[in-house]
């Protein structure tokens, strides 16, 4: 493999972070979850800091959490919110291959609606619903779209493997 990065990004739900250490485990590439980061990196969960410093300064964490990971060979699962940084999906793009990995908002929206630890599902599906249009056009410019729905994880890893050396 040739050493860039391979982020994930894609809406909350999408299984990122399932799909990532699995990526990794294939690859040998050391894995990353941003949020984990974050939380290690700010000694806070992502709802208390949703809750006590508000959405605005988690982006302005998630840009610079992502800024500050300039190891290559790493798969990076990112938040759903990534791609609402101009800077941050440039600097994914200059840096590696961002793979989408695209689901239907109503599938994504039953595994996330009762996840406490995701403090945008608070907001309920109306919103989540018009957050998810709004980004769509972001995720979609990723380099590699692929449509989850129906593949097993081994299926995405194999088919992001065979994209990424090819
Ligand atoms: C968010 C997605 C979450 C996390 C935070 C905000 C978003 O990550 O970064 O709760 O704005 O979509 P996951 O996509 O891993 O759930």
């Amino acid at each position: 493999m040739a050493g860039k990065n391979i982020y994930l990004i894609g809406f909350m739900g999408a299984g990122k972070t399932t799909v990532g250490k699995e990526l990794a485990k294939k690859t040998g590439y050391v894995f990353i979850d941003l949020d984990e980061y974050i939380v290690e990196k700010t000694g806070e969960t992502i709802p208390a800091i949703f809750e006590k410093h508000g959405e605005e300064e988690f982006r302005r964490l998630e840009k610079v959490s992502l800024a500050e990971l300039t190891e290559s060979g790493c798969i990076i699962a990112t938040g759903g919110g990534i791609v609402e940084s101009k800077e941050s999906v440039s600097m994914m793009k200059e840096k590696g291959f961002t793979v989408y990995l695209e689901s239907p908002f109503t599938t994504l929206y039953e595994r996330i609606k009762e996840d406490t630890n995701r403090p945008l599902t608070a907001q309920g599906a109306a919103a989540l619903s018009a957050r998810f249009n709004r980004r769509l056009p972001l995720y979609e410019q990723a380099e590699y779209t692929i449509h989850t729905e129906k593949l097993g994880v081994d299926e995405i890893v194999e088919m992001i493997c065979r994209r990424y050396e090819g």
